[in-house]
């Protein structure tokens, strides 16, 4: 088992040693997490399968599951694909640097362990300025999935990270800086029209006033049946999944607050908006305004994750609108909560 290391980032510029010593240990082979502007990432060489093995070794991730290679500059994209688009261009002019993932052809020097086996490659340009000057310095594409334990909530500060992966990993990069919260956007450029299968920051509205038609993924709100065909592996598999059973619920405050009132027993949470807590008579957290998505996507995973430290057996979830950046938050509550989702005013008597 690796003896992980803290190493403190916070200005790129300033901690330049610091970036070197990650960059260095990244080319060795080793696995590194860093920031990124979304969540944090465990890190390796995606060129290097050894590199790339312990990624999955340490997540315990499923092998078919393909992991996102990030690159510091449009340029470095080329050798990895064998297609280049014009709607990837121009998704690259709009949303890079930033929280966007484009699914391309894959070229020869992305080996088959990175991409899970597929003929096609992730690959993204982050904002984050720690990742960009690492991934720089290392001077080779970085594979990096979410740095959580599969299946868990994916990490948006360096305790989770260490909650989860220390003695996993070689080293953890701390910095203040997943701001967007939510995992990137994630569309895919391999058929006939664009596909998102994944809503991030980057919104389904906004790829559609760059590119036109995109369509929506039905398994982004979707449960999706066992022996389905689905263009991304990462669907197939349970989610952001506290402990805690989480259940969603569809209605405006006056609903919420009365099926609590019904239903909530001891050691149950709801996890809210800040607009409901007045009317709420059971523990609570809340994740930010009804109205102020960016908050949501901010706190949301961090707030999953407390629901455990508190114990809690059950939370019941107010659930966002699915439109903008709340259809990337709404997708990820479905997923911890099973697609236990419960439509206030029509259920069952
Ligand atoms: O914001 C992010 O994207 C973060 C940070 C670290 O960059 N990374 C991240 O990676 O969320 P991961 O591995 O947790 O999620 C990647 C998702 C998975 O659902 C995976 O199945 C899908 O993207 N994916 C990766 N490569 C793919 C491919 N070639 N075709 C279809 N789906 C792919
Ligand atoms: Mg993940």
């Amino acid at each position: 088992m690796p003896d992980t290391e803290l190493i403190e980032i916070f200005d790129p510029q300033k901690d330049f040693l610091r970036v070197e010593r990650a960059a260095a240990l990244l080319r060795d082979g080793k696995t590194v997490i860093i920031p990124t502007e979304t969540v944090y990432g465990l890190a390796a060489d995606a060129c290097n399968p050894d590199a790339v093995k312990r990624i999955f070794e340490a997540k315990g991730r499923p092998q078919d599951n393909p992991l996102i290679v990030h690159v510091s500059d449009f340029d470095q994209i080329a050798e990895l694909v064998t297609v280049l688009p014009d709607q990837a261009r121009l998704l690259a002019e709009h949303f890079w640097p930033g929280p966007l993932t484009m699914i391309l052809p894959k070229s020869e020097k992305i080996p088959l362990v990175t991409s899970g086996g597929l003929d096609t490659v992730a690959v993204r340009l982050p904002e984050n300025a720690v990742a960009r000057a690492i991934i720089r310095a290392a001077g080779t594409p970085l594979a990096a999935p979410s740095a959580n334990r599969s299946g868990s909530p994916s990490p948006t500060t360096v305790q989770h990270c260490i909650d989860d992966m220390w003695g996993r990993v070689d080293a953890i990069v701390a910095s203040n800086s997943c701001t967007v919260g939510v995992e990137s956007t994630v569309i895919s450029l391999c058929g006939a029209q664009p596909v998102l299968l994944r809503p991030g920051r980057v919104t389904l509205e906004q790829l559609r006033e760059v590119v036109g038609t995109v369509q929506l993924d039905r398994g982004v709100t979707e449960r999706l049946s066992e022996n389905s065909k689905v263009l991304s592996p990462g669907m197939k598999y349970k989610h952001y999944s506290p402990r805690a059973d989480v259940v969603l619920l569809n209605g405006n405050i006056e609903q919420y607050a009365e099926y609590l009132m019904k239903h909530c027993e001891n050691g149950e949470y709801a996890v809210c908006f800040k607009e409901d807590i007045p009317y709420l008579a059971v523990p609570f957290l809340s994740y930010g305004a009804a109205e102020n998505h960016l908050e949501q996507a901010a706190c949301i995973f961090d707030v999953l994750r407390s629901l455990d430290k508190l114990g809690v057996s059950r939370a019941y979830v107010h659930a966002p609108h699915p439109d903008g950046v709340g259809l990337a938050v709404y997708n990820r509550l479905i997923r911890a909560a099973g697609f236990e989702v419960i439509n206030l005013g029509q259920e069952e008597p």
